[in-house]
């Protein structure tokens, strides 16, 4: 079979806390590949909106601002040129993020440039909501991960310096708005794409969780 990337190609989806971006970076790492945390990107122009006094249910300014921004993704993430890597993580952000996700434009733009990321990196570890459903489809591997909401809860406390959404009501209430929007709704487990892994990890070690999935993509490579 031809491979449509040179390097393996790994979706990751699950509900706000579940331990997406632990799990990216550390397979990127294994896999010798890069990580795209595609949560910053929405996260990034709903902080832009806020800065700029723009409402972030305002669907036509928030969208007009997400195809002008320049963002750069890496340790650290630039929103023209700028360092926003910790304030993209406010609980002003975290409520916001949900409604400017909700926007069909800001995905139109976003999904585009998920999709650039990942030819121009040859492939890598792509996390978020959508992107075993939607960005990526022909990924070589999907992985729903998801967690008890209280497990959740408490990692995101956890996390240090984190000044987001750490109280089990607020991951509850993005969860439910990213599950309800009418664009590429996160889906719940059950309704995974039908070729994902899921992983409940309220009760394994983040390593559990990169050796389950390491092992699932030998297989299927
Ligand atoms: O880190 P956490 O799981 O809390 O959230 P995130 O990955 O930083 O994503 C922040 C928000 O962006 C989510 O609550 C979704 O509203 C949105 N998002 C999305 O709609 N689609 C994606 N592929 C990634 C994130």
């Amino acid at each position: 079979m031809t491979r449509k990337w040179p390097k393996p190609v790994v979706a990751i989806d699950g509900p706000a806390g579940a331990g997406k971006s632990t799990l990216a970076r550390a397979l990127a790492e294994r896999l010798g590949s890069r990580a795209l945390d595609t949560g910053a990107m929405y996260r990034a122009v709903a902080w832009s909106a806020l800065e700029r006094g723009i409402g972030p249910e305002d669907l036509e300014d928030v969208g007009k601002l997400a195809s002008s921004l320049k963002m750069c993704l890496g340790d650290r993430v630039l929103v023209d040129g700028e360092d926003v890597t910790s304030a993209i993580r406010t609980p002003e952000v975290d409520w916001a993020v949900s409604l400017v996700a909700a926007n069909p434009l800001v995905r139109r733009v976003l999904v585009d440039r998920q999709r650039v990321w990942v030819d121009e990196h040859g492939g890598g570890v792509v996390e978020g909501r959508d992107i075993g459903t939607v960005v990526l489809p022909d990924a070589d591997l999907k992985v729903y991960l998801t967690a008890d909401l209280t497990e959740r809860a408490r990692r995101r406390a956890a996390e240090a310096g984190s000044g987001g959404d750490a109280r089990a009501e607020q991951l509850s209430r993005r969860d439910a708005l990213d599950a309800q929007r009418g664009d590429s709704p996160l889906p719940s487990a059950g309704e995974a794409a039908k070729d994902a892994l899921v992983i409940d990890s309220t009760k394994w070690r983040a390593e559990e969780v990169v050796e389950a999935v390491v092992k699932a993509l030998r297989a299927r490579l």
